[in-house]
Order: C-alpha cells, then structure tokens, then sequence
C-alpha cells in the first residue's frame, strides 16, 4: 500500500503571497509543488516562466514539478532545469520528438515526464513509457485552473495502470485537472500515485484538511 503524492498547483495560489502560500502547501503535507508554464500558443492562456520558477524553487524544499504547455519545449527545457525544476514534464502533442525531448531533461540530470491531453490516446505513450519517470494524464483541457473533471479520464487512468505494470513499473502516473477531495480515491484505485491539486487546494476553506484527505486515498 502506497501513499498518495499530492502536488499543490501553485497556479491557484495568491501570487502576490508566494512564499506564504509554498509554506502553506508544505504544512499541509504537499510532497511537490507543481508549476504550470502556459505559453498563450499550445494553450489559450500564458502563465510565467524559468524566473518565477526559480523564485519558487528558491524557497521551497519540495520536489519542483514543472509542467510544460509550450510550443517547441526543447528550447526552454534547460533554462527551466536550471531554475530549480526537479522534474519536467512536456506533452506529446507539442513534441514530433519525443524522445529527443525526454532524453533532453534526463541529461541535464532532471526527471522526465510526458503529459497527454483528454484528447489524446493512451497508446499513443506505448514507445516512450520504458523511458519515463511520470506521465501526466490531463483531466481537463490545459489552459486554466478551475475546470471539471472529464468523467472518461477515469478509464485512461486504468488503461495506463495496465501499461505501466507490463513496460516500466517504477513509472509514477499522475493526474492533472479537477482533482478534488471527492474524486481522490476512485483516482487512485485507477491507478494514480500522484494528484495534482490547484483549486481543491488553495481554494479550500482549509488546505491542511483537504491535503490529508487527498494523500489518505490509498490502493
Ligand atoms: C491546467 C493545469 C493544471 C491546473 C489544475 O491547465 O495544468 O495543473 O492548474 O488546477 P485545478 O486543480 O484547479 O483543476
Ligand atoms: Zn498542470
């Protein structure tokens, strides 16, 4: 029986109280904090960049986890690794090579992961998956927080549980939109060893109740 990871999505959090609100998710249990980077091109909205990244990573001891929804990623992978970003995640629909990506953050020594969007197959991570450290299965269309879970995403949770087992067990799959207090165990017993939370999070009336709720669901 493992524990959930739970990764805070700092994209919901008051950014005019940084620090504050990094403290807030390492009270609460968080084990990463997970940096949205939207580029106003792959998806309809533009977040921050590697500065922000390193200002977080700067205070915080968290594992970084920083999720990549730009076009062309590989110009921006090792600025990104050198402002503290631990793990790295890029999606397969901005990568016509895919594995040149992956193997591009693994040799600046961060982890690697690949992210599908709600659109995207499961099948399509087949040739990859022995390389990876985590897959990012997106819940929700990337671009904003906030957003309601897509029931069918609950299926491709399993589907990729089955294919993890058979081609790389170590492999951590997590799941990124509309995670809740609700959804956390049904996700889990899918399959998922890591939920994103931005909204369930920052937003609760009390993070710290709703962090032990998400990490008690348990497989
Ligand atoms: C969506 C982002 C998510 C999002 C999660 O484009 O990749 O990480 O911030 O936020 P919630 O948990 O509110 O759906
Ligand atoms: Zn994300």
């Amino acid at each position: 029986q493992k524990n959930t990871l739970l990764a805070p999505s700092i994209l919901s959090a008051d950014f005019t109280k940084l620090a504050a609100s990094i403290e807030i998710a390492e009270k609460a249990g968080a084990d990463w904090l997970h940096c949205d980077v939207m580029d106003g091109h792959f998806v309809p909205n533009i977040t921050f960049g590697p500065f922000i990244v390193k200002a977080i990573a700067g205070c915080s001891n968290l594992t970084i986890d920083t999720h990549l929804m730009i076009s062309d990623p590989d110009s921006y992978i090792p600025d990104f690794i050198s402002a503290g970003s631990h793990q790295v995640t890029v999606h397969q629909e901005t990568c016509p090579h895919l594995h040149r990506s992956v193997q591009l953050i693994k040799s600046l020594g961060a982890k690697a992961g690949v992210s599908i969007n709600p659109g995207t197959p499961v099948s399509t991570l087949e040739s990859i998956l022995p390389d990876l450290d985590l897959v990012l299965l997106m819940s929700v269309n990337p671009g904003f927080g906030g957003q309601k879970f897509i029931p069918s995403s609950l299926g491709k949770v399993e589907q990729l549980h089955t294919m993890r087992n058979n081609l790389n067990p170590e492999m951590i799959i997590a799941v990124d939109g509309g995670v809740t207090v609700d959804n956390a165990q049904d996700l889990v017993t899918a399959g998922a060893d890591a939920l994103i939370a931005g909204t369930a999070f920052f937003k609760a009336e009390n993070p710290e109740e709703a962090a032990a709720k998400i990490k008690s669901a348990s497989r």
